[in-house]
């Protein structure tokens, strides 16, 4: 099914460089393709991040698992999980492949399974081993930027030095010049993943920091940003914001990215036509018979109508065991007409 509208390779459509101004985290079991494709619809330029993958899970599984993704989504990367520079290398190599823009390490993730492994925010202990990464990555993949995540120390480390020190040894020693920083500690005793990325305290100072000691490397902030006046803030101390939760619970605050923070005066894009791309969308995967059902799509799209009147409903029938049985793309749009008839009723009142 092609038209001028779906689907779209957005490549052949930002007619600029694509910039990292905003970004979308990486988020294991949310970032998928099919959260990524949502998002795409609703902003063009944002860059996209998968969930981590492990490097291992690709060189030794089923590549196309793991790294298929739509050609709309660019520009978009993929986050490694891993700590091995050879196995790093290969898993890159075979991104690059799969035409990504960028390979990200993550360096970030408190996770006791990723701690078992020895990567993850453990690795900003280890910065030779990380620059011995990086810089296998890059010879991998020398088309793609290679860059990393991670956090502002480890445990009870306070000083802003332990930061800077990690980002300047990589400036010097690697080609990384993106660094994306979630702007908390990792206490990788005794917090949860999730705790880890409400509890540790937010030290935004410490980011516009680097940005300031640091002026040639392009530097992302992260953690807790909820809304635009906020990231309009923080653009005026370093170069993107990356936004998680907030754009996963509520994916429609992406809407007016493009018109506020790119230039790009093309309407916003309307609830009905998103609601038309996404059942269009679901028809293919559905037809496509690779397993995919109903529910991997629809588990994401329940946020989407944050805010309306009808977001209770549209929500209560995305989640339906028995609605979402038959896999009927449909539903979308039933759920849709339910959330129309809400507000219609919210005019009439
Ligand atoms: C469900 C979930 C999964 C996450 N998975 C990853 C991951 O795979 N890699 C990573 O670097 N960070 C991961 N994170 C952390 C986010 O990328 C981000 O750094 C964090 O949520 C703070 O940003 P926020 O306050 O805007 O959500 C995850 C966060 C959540 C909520």
């Amino acid at each position: 099914m092609e038209n001028d509208k779906f689907p779209f390779k957005n490549k052949e459509i930002i007619d600029f460089k694509p910039k990292r101004t905003l970004s979308i985290a990486p988020m294991l079991d949310w970032t998928d393709r099919h959260y990524r494709y949502m998002a795409r619809q609703i902003s063009r330029h944002t860059w996209l991040y998968t969930e981590m993958i492990n490097a291992g899970a690709i060189v030794y599984g089923d590549p196309a698992r793991f790294l298929l993704k739509d050609e709309c989504e660019n520009p978009v990367a993929l986050q490694l999980g891993g700590s091995e520079p050879a196995l790093l290398a290969q898993a890159a190599q075979k991104a690059a492949e799969y035409d990504y823009d960028e390979i990200n390490l993550n360096c970030g993730c408190p996770s006791p399974r990723v701690q078992k492994g020895a990567f993850g925010a453990c690795l900003m202990g280890e910065v030779d081993l990380v620059s011995g990464c990086l810089n296998a990555m890059q010879d991998a993949a020398p088309d793609c930027d290679i860059t990393v995540k991670h956090r502002i120390g480890i445990d009870r480390q306070t000083e802003y030095q332990v930061v800077a020190d990690f980002v300047g040894t990589l400036r010097d020693k690697t080609a990384c010049r993106t660094y994306i920083v979630h702007a908390r500690n990792a206490w990788l005793d005794g917090l949860s993943p999730k705790e880890n990325r409400d509890i540790p305290p937010l030290k935004y100072d410490y980011v516009y920091r680097l940005k300031q000691e640091f002026p040639d490397l392009e530097i992302i902030i992260n953690g807790g940003i909820k809304t635009n006046a906020e990231i309009a803030e923080h653009l005026r101390h370093v170069d993107g914001v990356m936004i998680g939760r907030e754009a996963y619970h509520n994916p429609m605050i992406m809407r007016n990215w493009d018109n506020l923070f790119y230039g790009d005066m093309q309407p916003e894009i309307a609830y009905d036509e998103l609601v038309q791309r996404l059942y269009a969308y679901a028809q293919t995967q559905l037809a496509a018979n690779r397993g995919t059902i109903l529910r991997h799509m629809a588990r994401h799209y329940l946020g989407l109508m944050h805010g309306l009147h009808g977001a209770k409903v549209w929500r209560r029938m995305l989640s339906d065991a028995d609605l979402l049985k038959d896999s009927r793309p449909e539903l979308l749009l039933e759920a849709w007409a339910a959330v129309e008839r809400g507000l219609q009723e919210e005019s009439l009142s």
